[in-house]
């Protein structure tokens, strides 16, 4: 089976300053977790925007189910692939939850009762169907997150890209986060985690960890 996502050989260098990264032959399996750790400043971050074709690499390539990012557009790449920012507050901007959740269909001029029927469904699954009315700017670090994730999921992503999702959320939001990503493996979609919270590591222990070190990544 074709992995999710396969980097080799990357090597990366920002324009500005001497952060180098580097990664050997990596793959992301679909329908499994996988962690992505490492401290303050060691890349993850930049590995991210690399998988997800924000960053373009020197060298090396990233594959998404068996295509190259050199030939996807950042659209192309957004429908397999969802990419949660490390501050969601980032990727929303259109007004209400709603406007969200719609935006980029409505954009797309998809048809409008399919694309209805599904931004219910996910906003009600992820307990925010009563807040679909209310201004994003009024949400709080988890609802913003969970819709941050119910957008991606609205363009049909196969394969999420978490980096950092526990920052700044209780206990309560974390717990509902774990269960979010319990229920999304099932489904079958791939995930990767970056993170350095502990809670989270523990409570995925058994799955496979990409590690990151001053700019290298080894499994
Ligand atoms: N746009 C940029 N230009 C130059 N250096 C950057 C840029 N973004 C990040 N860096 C540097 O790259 C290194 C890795 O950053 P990052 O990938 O954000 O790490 P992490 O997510 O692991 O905290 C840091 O030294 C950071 O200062
Ligand atoms: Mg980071």
């Amino acid at each position: 089976m074709i992995p999710a996502i396969s980097v080799s050989d990357l090597i990366f260098r920002y324009d500005k300053g001497d952060f180098l990264l580097t990664c050997p032959q990596l793959h992301f399996a679909q329908g499994e977790l996988t962690l992505i750790t490492g401290a303050n400043g060691s890349g993850k971050t930049t590995l991210a925007k690399l998988i997800s074709g924000i960053l373009r690499p020197s060298q090396g390539q990233v594959q998404i189910y068996g295509q190259s990012t050199q030939s996807l557009s950042l659209g192309e790449i957004g429908k397999k692939l969802g990419y949660l920012f490390q501050d969601p507050s980032r990727q929303l901007f259109a007004g209400t939850v709603w406007r969200e959740m719609t935006y980029v269909p409505h954009l797309l001029r998809q048809e409008q009762g399919p694309t209805d029927e599904k931004a219910h469904h996910l906003l009600e699954r992820f307990g925010l169907g009563k807040l679909r009315e209310r201004s994003t700017y009024y949400l709080s670090g988890g609802e913003r997150q969970r819709l941050a994730i119910c957008t991606i999921l609205m363009g049909g992503a196969t394969f999420l890209l978490l980096d950092e999702p526990t920052v700044g959320l209780d206990k309560q939001n974390r717990t509902i986060l774990y269960g979010i990503l319990d229920d999304l493996l099932l489904e079958g979609k791939g995930i990767a985690v970056i993170t350095h919270e502990n809670e989270l590591i523990q409570r995925f222990s058994q799955a496979p960890r990409v590690r990151v070190e001053s700019g290298q990544v080894s499994l």
